[in-house]
């Protein structure tokens, strides 16, 4: 198979929600193209079409229809990898791919707090790409490369900038999340409809570390989460104690006008602007909001002043798009972008094991 001048992807869990994202998504990507599909190992001699239980409202790629579909423990070949395993299985196969040379960009917890592991938000945090240099498996040219939890991917936009111009102490976040964060295998019907879940299984330790992580700050963070029968979009209502009184309008300004450095631009999977202003009193809405900017686009709104705290305000973050697919895809860009693929992989340590 040839590929012109796009870059070859291999992308593992390719049958899961965050996976059909990411292969949805590079079908129409201008430098990069899914040339190998890996799911678990029920999956071997299928072809994707047959095997997936496809779950966007957008069409299967027509490319991936007859791709066959790797099994766990295959040969994968492609210098770049976009993993979405589970965890338990991240954490082993994406450390086997690194050392044999790959580059790999992945959605998973298991490496995020990792500290030689890149945990990056493109326009937040692009300098942390620096710890590629020093990660063990550099010399032998491969790279681990993570993007944060979902909501913590929306919360950490919001953020920066006001961190940059207020100085973020800490405070409490509420979250509203949708049933996909929990992936193909979430919660049923029976449970989700009309209820609310007080609890997501290692969710309220993982936003405060992730989101001081990115933000470089030890801030204090008070976390309750929820699922909610909501199928795409998680909202999250945030009450902050800041360093410098901050006026409403003024954070409104900062919002509106934050754009992510130099490197962002180049992206082709982000938008010209990372944040949405909704002014209404009843947004943002999931339903409504969550498509702007192909996902990629967090929708800021009720940004006010809320004592105790110094300023309150709501967001609501794509779950599988800003909050993974797009993420990860976005950070295969910089990758790219920064020299980290391709130059040096070695052929000799080609078909590593999934
Ligand atoms: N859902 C989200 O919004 C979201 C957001 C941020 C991060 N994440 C993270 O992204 C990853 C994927 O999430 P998801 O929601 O897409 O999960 P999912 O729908 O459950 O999909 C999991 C994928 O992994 C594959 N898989 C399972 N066990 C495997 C094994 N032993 N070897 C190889 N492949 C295996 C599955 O293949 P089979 O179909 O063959 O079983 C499937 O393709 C997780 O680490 C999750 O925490 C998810």
């Amino acid at each position: 198979m040839t590929f012109g001048r796009r870059i070859p992807v291999a992308v593992l869990g390719a049958t899961g929600l965050v996976g059909q994202r990411i292969v949805q998504r590079l079908a129409s990507h201008p430098r990069l193209v899914v040339a190998e599909v890996v799911a678990s190992a029920r999956a071997e001699e299928s072809d994707y079409g047959g095997v997936t239980d496809w779950a966007l409202p957008e069409e299967m790629p027509d490319s991936l229809r007859h791709m066959r579909l790797k099994g766990a423990g295959e040969e994968v070949g492609s210098a770049l990898v976009l993993s979405a395993l589970p965890g338990h299985v991240a954490a082993t196969v994406e450390l086997a791919l690194v050392e044999a040379g790959h580059v790999v960009c992945t959605n998973a917890s298991a490496h995020r707090m990792r500290p030689d592991v890149p945990l990056i938000v493109p326009e937040v945090n692009p300098g942390m790409m620096r710890l590629v240099r020093e990660q063990p498996w550099r010399a032998q040219a491969g790279a681990l490369i993570a993007n944060p939890n979902c909501v913590v991917a929306g919360l950490a936009l919001a953020l920066a900038p006001i961190q940059k111009r207020w100085g973020v102490r800490g405070g409490v976040i509420v979250t509203l999340q949708a049933m996909s964060g929990a992936g193909a295998n979430g919660p049923s019907a029976v449970c989700m409809s009309g209820n609310v879940v007080p609890h997501i299984e290692g969710e309220a330790e993982k936003i405060p570390l992730e989101l001081n992580r990115i933000l470089g700050i030890t801030a204090t963070w008070s976390v309750a989460v929820n699922r909610v029968p909501v199928l795409d979009g998680h909202v999250a209502h945030v009450f902050l104690d800041l360093d410098r009184a901050a006026h409403p309008e003024e954070v409104e300004e900062e919002l509106e006008k934050f754009r992510g450095p130099e490197p962002c631009a180049s992206l082709a999977s982000l938008p010209d602007a990372p944040l949405y202003l909704r002014r209404e009193d009843d947004r943002p809405k999931p339903r409504l909001d969550v498509g702007r900017g192909g996902g990629m686009t967090v929708t800021v709104a009720q940004v006010r002043r809320s004592p105790p705290h110094g300023l309150a305000l709501t967001i609501l973050v794509h779950t599988t798009v800003r909050g993974a697919a797009g993420a990860c895809i976005a950070n295969a860009e910089l990758a790219v972008e920064m020299g980290f693929v391709g130059r040096g992989f070695r052929m000799e340590s080609r078909n590593a094991r999934s």
